[in-house]
């Protein structure tokens, strides 16, 4: 397969749908100009117009086998014969949930021995805050860093310092912020010793690869400065892996590139179920303390995160990551070189992104590379993110960066502008994100 573009984007059809949802749909819209069908293969998919879209955006990093794989679809296949397939499997239990209870903890520190599944990210780190706070009987409040992003329930919303229309009006519980970088272990140590006292903290949360925030990789020592002083004080340490965990950074999580252990971790996205694992230990014992209707029971959603582990295990999907992450970022180096508009090249294994020299720039590409069939994610101010599927090839880079070099030298043109309908999507509308 090849990105091929043979409609105006929005196709006629994908329009229709765009149209139905922007009229009724409660949330902010529509961001993407195509309606997926169900065609596709690896890293490609078509939407129901027949274009060929080659995916770096991997829905937002929550599809790390692509598109029909043979193994997630026979997985899914075995359910086609039965419903409902979702149940309240906290309490009515399936077997499903013990197969990814199993398999989930064979890839975790041997410490993290428990996992308890919700619906989605934002729960998953609301999980992690809940049980942190459980025994932190003096805690008042939690502390979170700048620019990152945990989720929109009000509890993640509270950690997340990424954009104000996410968090406007909206109540917050009460949190502290730290720089994102070398100065975070002294600037907290000042904190607890003029501002909070250590044990009136609940916990600190950090992701190991900041995602939306824009793709940033902390430094060693701000990561390992900041486990030592929460290990000193006993202040729960949570780590985010909704969006770098899961073998996207290279390693299953991505604290492992930093050699430490959080307390609880959350997972999501290419899981696809939400899920916070801690020791045994440190889970509420109380019944009823934590729960979820849905947890533990959408039967589907678990066999296919059983599968998608499996097939990553045998297929050595880490190894594939690390080798194409590698090649990726050489790729992007020797763009940078044609394109000087391309700088700040950053991230580790299918987690990368570079930036442009505006906020306009960035968006300009993102949509220019969808009318040339590559399919991209912005993050941060003027970063451009590139997150394939963990399948991805050679070959699918070399295409996918041929693609970027065209619509950079298109749309970094002085006084270049986008017409069209292609307009009303991602930033040509932009004041929504
Ligand atoms: C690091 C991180 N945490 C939490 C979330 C929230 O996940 P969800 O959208 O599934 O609630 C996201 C989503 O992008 C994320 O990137």
């Amino acid at each position: 397969m090849k990105a091929k573009i043979i409609t105006k984007i929005p196709g006629t059809k994908s329009e229709k749908v765009i149209h139905t949802v922007r009229k009724l749909n409660g949330g902010w819209g529509v961001s993407y100009p195509f309606v997926h069908s169900k065609d596709g293969k690896g890293c490609y998919f078509k939407d129901i117009d027949e274009n060929t879209f080659l995916d770096f955006a991997s829905q937002i990093a929550s599809n790390p086998l692509g598109y029909n794989h043979p193994d997630i679809k026979s997985t899914i296949k075995q359910y086609s014969s039965r419903a409902p397939v979702k149940f309240a499997g906290q309490d009515f239990l399936v077997k499903e949930h013990a197969l990814l209870l199993e398999e989930l903890l064979s890839i975790t520190p041997h410490h993290l021995n428990a996992a308890f599944f919700v619906n989605s990210g934002a729960e998953a780190v609301e999980n992690c805050l809940k049980i942190s706070m459980r025994n932190r009987k003096k805690a008042k409040v939690g502390i979170s860093f700048e620019s990152a992003f945990h989720g929109r329930t009000l509890g993640a919303l509270s950690c997340t310092n990424s954009k104000t229309i996410q968090k406007k009006n909206f109540f917050s519980i009460p949190m502290k912020r730290l720089p994102f970088d070398e100065s975070a272990g002294d600037v907290l140590q000042q904190m607890l010793k003029h501002d909070v006292a250590p044990e009136g903290v609940a916990f600190i949360i950090l992701e190991h690869l900041q995602g939306e925030g824009g793709y940033r990789v902390p430094s060693k020592k701000m990561v390992k400065d900041i486990r030592v002083i929460a290990k000193q004080h006993n202040i729960p340490y949570i780590a985010d892996e909704v969006q770098a965990g899961m073998g996207r950074t290279g390693e299953w999580w991505a604290f492992q590139h930093f050699k430490i252990q959080p307390d609880t971790f959350s997972s999501a996205k290419a899981l696809g179920i939400g899920a916070t694992i801690a020791n045994k230990k440190f889970f509420p014992k109380e019944p009823g303390s934590i729960c979820s209707t849905w947890g533990g029971g959408q039967i589907i959603d678990l066999a296919v995160g059983v599968q998608t582990i499996k097939t990553m295990k045998r297929k050595r999907i880490l190894s594939n990551v690390q080798r194409m992450g590698v090649f990726l970022e050489k790729e992007l180096q020797a763009l940078s070189a044609i394109c000087p508009q391309v700088s700040n090249i950053r991230g580790l294994g299918l987690m990368r992104a570079f930036d442009l020299p505006s906020k306009k720039a960035r968006e300009d590409v993102i949509i220019g590379a969808l009318k040339n069939g590559l399919v991209l994610l912005g993050c941060g101010d003027k970063g451009v993110r590139l997150v394939p599927p963990l399948i991805i090839k050679r070959e699918e880079i070399i295409e996918a960066i041929d693609i970027l070099e065209k619509t950079i030298k298109e749309c970094c043109k002085p006084k270049f502008k986008h017409t069209g309908k292609i307009c009303q999507y991602t930033a040509c509308s932009e004041d929504g994100t």
